[in-house]
C-alpha cells in the first residue's frame, strides 16, 4: 500500500517536471525520457536520508515531500550534470572516474549523471524544503502545494524542528560527497537564505548591500528605476532568498563533474539569472493567479508589507503608492488600493519583461556548453519559468 502510494507520488513529480519543461514551449525534449529514472529516485532517496527513530519527526520532515512539488532545483542540477558530461568527457577522457559506480548512461552512452550529482540534487531539494518549513512559520502561511502547511498541520515548533532536521541530514549527506568546495558552496547557500529572509524582514534599502550583483548582466526594462537603491535592494534580496541556491547548486554539479572554470562559472551564472527570473515571476503571480491555481496564498506579499517588483514599477507610474510602501501597507484599505494600482499600472508587464531579460541572459550563459538534449532542456526551462502559472 505504502509502496503504491510512493510510486504514484514519484509519477506525479515526473509529470510536474515534464509540465514545467513543456508548458507553453511546444518542446520536443522529454525530461521523463531524459531524467525519468533519476527524478523518480529523488523522493525515494530523500525519504531514506530522512529516516529517524522518531516516527513523528519522520512524518513532519517528510510532509512536504508527499505533496506535489515542482522539483525545479533538482531538475536543474540533473540537467546541468547531464549537459556538462561532454565537457568532462572531452577534457578528462583519459583519466579514470573515481565515483562512477551506479552511473546511468543515457541514450547516447556519452551523457551521464554521477551518483554524487544525483545526491546533490537531493540535498538541494532538502535545503529548499527546510527553508519552506521555516518560511511558512515566518509568513504565518496556512496553505502550500494545495494543502495545509506543516505549521498549520503540526504546529510551529514541530515545523521549525523538522526544518532543522532536514538541514542537518542535508549537511551529513553534503559532507559525504567528500568535496570541500561543494560543501563550502552549499553552506554559503544556507547563510544566504537566512540573509535573504532578514533583508525581507527589514525590507529597507538603507541596510548595506552584499554587492553580489557587480557581475549581473546589464538587463534593464527601466534602467533608472532598476539602478535605484530600493530596486537594487529587492534584487539583492531575491538573489539571497532564491537565486543563490539555484546558482550554487548548478555550479556544484559541474564541480562534482570535474568541469573547468569556464563551465563552472557558466553554470553559476545560468542558475543565478534563471533564479532571479523564477522569483520575479513568483512575485508577479502573487498578483494575478488564484489561490487554487497557485496552491498557496495569493496577495500574500502586500499583506506581509512587501513591495516586490510589480509594486516598485507601479510606484514609478503612480507615486501615490510611495507612502503606502513606506508604511508597509499597514493601514486599513492599503492592500486593496495597492493591488488596484499595480493592476492598473504596467508593473506586471514590466516584471515579466525583466524576468525575460534574465532568462535571455541565462540562455546566453550556457552557449559555452556543447549542444545536447540536456542543454536544449535547460534553454526550454527558461520559457517554462516565464509561462508558469503555479
Ligand atoms: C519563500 O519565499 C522562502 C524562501 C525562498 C527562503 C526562506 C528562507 C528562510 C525562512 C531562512 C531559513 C532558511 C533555512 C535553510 C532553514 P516566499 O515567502 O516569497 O514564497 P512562498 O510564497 O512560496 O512562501
Ligand atoms: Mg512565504
Amino acid at each position: 500500500m505504502l509502496q503504491r502510494l510512493f510510486k504514484s507520488q514519484w509519477q506525479k513529480s515526473i509529470y510536474n517536471a515534464e509540465k514545467l519543461v513543456h508548458s507553453g514551449s511546444g518542446s520536443v525534449i522529454n525530461p521523463k525520457e531524459l531524467l525519468g529514472k533519476d527524478l523518480s529516485l529523488l523522493t525515494d532517496n530523500i525519504r531514506k536520508l530522512l529516516g529517524s527513530g522518531h516516527p513523528v519527526l519522520e512524518t513532519v520532515s517528510n510532509y512536504y515531500f508527499s505533496k506535489q512539488g515542482k522539483h525545479v532545483r533538482p531538475l536543474l542540477v540533473l540537467l546541468v550534470s547531464l549537459a556538462t558530461t561532454k565537457q568532462l568527457k572531452t577534457q578528462e577522457i583519459d583519466k579514470p572516474l573515481t565515483n562512477n559506480s551506479g552511473i546511468f548512461f543515457k541514450e547516447s552512452k556519452t551523457e551521464f549523471i554521477l551518483p554524487t550529482q544525483r545526491r546533490l540534487a537531493e540535498i538541494t531539494e532538502m535545503i529548499h524544503t527546510a527553508s519552506l518549513l521555516h518560511d511558512d512559520v515566518i509568513d504565518l502561511s496556512l496553505t502550500r502545494r494545495g494543502a495545509n502547511t506543516a505549521n498549520h498541520e503540526f504546529g510551529n515548533k514541530m515545523a521549525i524542528l523538522a526544518g532543522d532536521f532536514l538541514l542537518a541530514r542535508a549537511s551529513v549527506a553534503l559532507a559525504r560527497l567528500r568535496n570541500l568546495q561543494v560543501v563550502e558552496l552549499l553552506a554559503t547557500v544556507i547563510s544566504n537564505l537566512v540573509e535573504g529572509e532578514f533583508m525581507q524582514l527589514r525590507n529597507n534599502s538603507s541596510n548595506p548591500l552584499q554587492k553580489f550583483n557587480q557581475q549581473l548582466p546589464p538587463v534593464f526594462v527601466n534602467e533608472q528605476l532598476e539602478n535605484s537603491p530600493d530596486f537594487q535592494y529587492y534584487i539583492e534580496k531575491t538573489y539571497m532568498k532564491t537565486a543563490s541556491l539555484i546558482a550554487k547548486s548548478c555550479q556544484a554539479a559541474t564541480i562534482l563533474g570535474g568541469c573547468d572554470e569556464a563551465i563552472t562559472d557558466a553554470a553559476y551564472s545560468y542558475g543565478r539569472n534563471l533564479g532571479l527570473a523564477f522569483q520575479l515571476v513568483d512575485d508577479m503571480l502573487d498578483f494575478v493567479v488564484t489561490e487554487n491555481e497557485f496552491g498557496k496564498p495569493v496577495n500574500a506579499d502586500l499583506s506581509l508589507g512587501l513591495a516586490t517588483a510589480p509594486v516598485l514599477y507601479a510606484a514609478n507610474e503612480f507615486p501615490e503608492l510611495l507612502p503606502l510602501i513606506e508604511r508597509k501597507f499597514s493601514q486599513d484599505g492599503d492592500v486593496a488600493i495597492a493591488k488596484e494600482l499595480v493592476l492598473k499600472s504596467k508593473g506586471i508587464e514590466k516584471t515579466r519583461q525583466l524576468a525575460k531579460a534574465y532568462c535571455d541572459a541565462a540562455i546566453q550563459d550556457i552557449q559555452v556548453l556543447e549542444p545536447s538534449r540536456a542543454r536544449t532542456a535547460l534553454i526550454e526551462i527558461t520559457e517554462a519559468v516565464l509561462t508558469r502559472t503555479k
